[in-house]
């Protein structure tokens, strides 16, 4: 059984002072949960200051980035050493944000996720097509050369603990959720993709979060699709009110 992931991706917002109002008010709403991996992702700065918020909690820290060198002259950067150092578990990489405005590339991915891997951090690879890419029927070839693109390299045992995020980039933040079958069907087709790469057992245990306007109205629907292991939330992720019913998704 994989276990499920609800992991909130606060992007750019909360302040230190924001960030444990809300996890002061999510923790208690969620304490019972378990058989869920809750994970909050806030800005770097943040990170720290939530280490001693959540300990005791069942929620764990993910940065949003990570670059791929460890250390040295790199203006501006922040290791996996540093994450961890700073209290993350896990990373996101390759935000569809991050490709679309920081020109981030399947190479780029590629070198970040064996970084976190290195660094012992867990990756949340994120995928997804433009609504150009679904509209021109090339929602497949997209997703597998994400895939086989960021994933380069690794072998399964490597690729082991990669959470991989489906995010159809014409769902975030916009309110158009992908229909449970048009997710299913993606994520049935990552499934099949990781399979090829790393063989039956290793893909049927990955996780596969899907992303993209998720919220507590349509999170139980998503998650009763069998290749659907969780879901990474923006929007609903940013008060207690709208995440922990998303946490809560079996009540
Ligand atoms: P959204 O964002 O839930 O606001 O659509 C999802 C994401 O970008 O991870």
């Amino acid at each position: 059984m994989r276990k499920p992931v609800i992991a909130g991706n606060w992007k750019l917002f909360k302040t230190k002072n924001e960030a444990l109002a809300l996890i002061e008010e999510l923790a208690p709403q969620v304490k019972d949960v378990d058989n869920v991996e809750i994970i909050v992702a806030p800005v770097f700065t943040v990170l720290p200051s939530l280490v001693p918020a959540t300990a005791g909690t069942n929620i764990s820290l993910a940065a949003q980035d990570v670059f791929w060198e460890e250390e040295g002259a790199f203006t501006g950067e922040v290791s996996s050493r540093m994450l961890l150092d700073a209290g993350a578990s896990h990373v996101i990489i390759g935000h569809s944000e991050r490709r679309q405005y920081f020109g981030e590339t399947e190479a780029t991915v590629n070198k970040k996720t064996k970084a976190a891997l290195a660094g012992a951090l867990v990756p949340i690879m994120c995928i997804g097509e433009t609504l150009d890419a679904r509209e021109a029927g090339d929602t497949f070839k997209v997703l597998e050369t994400q895939l086989k693109g960021g994933l380069e390299g690794l072998t399964a045992s490597q690729f082991a603990p990669v959470i991989v995020a489906y995010e159809p980039v014409w769902a975030i933040g916009t309110g158009k959720t992908a229909t449970d079958d048009q997710a299913q069907e993606a994520h049935a087709f990552i499934r099949g993709v990781l399979a090829s790469l790393y063989g039956q057992e290793t893909a049927g245990k990955t996780r596969i979060l899907y992303g993209g306007s998720v919220k507590a109205e349509n999170v139980k629907g998503l998650m009763s699709c069998a290749d659907i292991d969780g879901a990474l939330v923006g929007g609903a992720s940013l008060k207690a009110a709208t995440f922990a019913p998303i946490v809560r998704f079996r009540d």
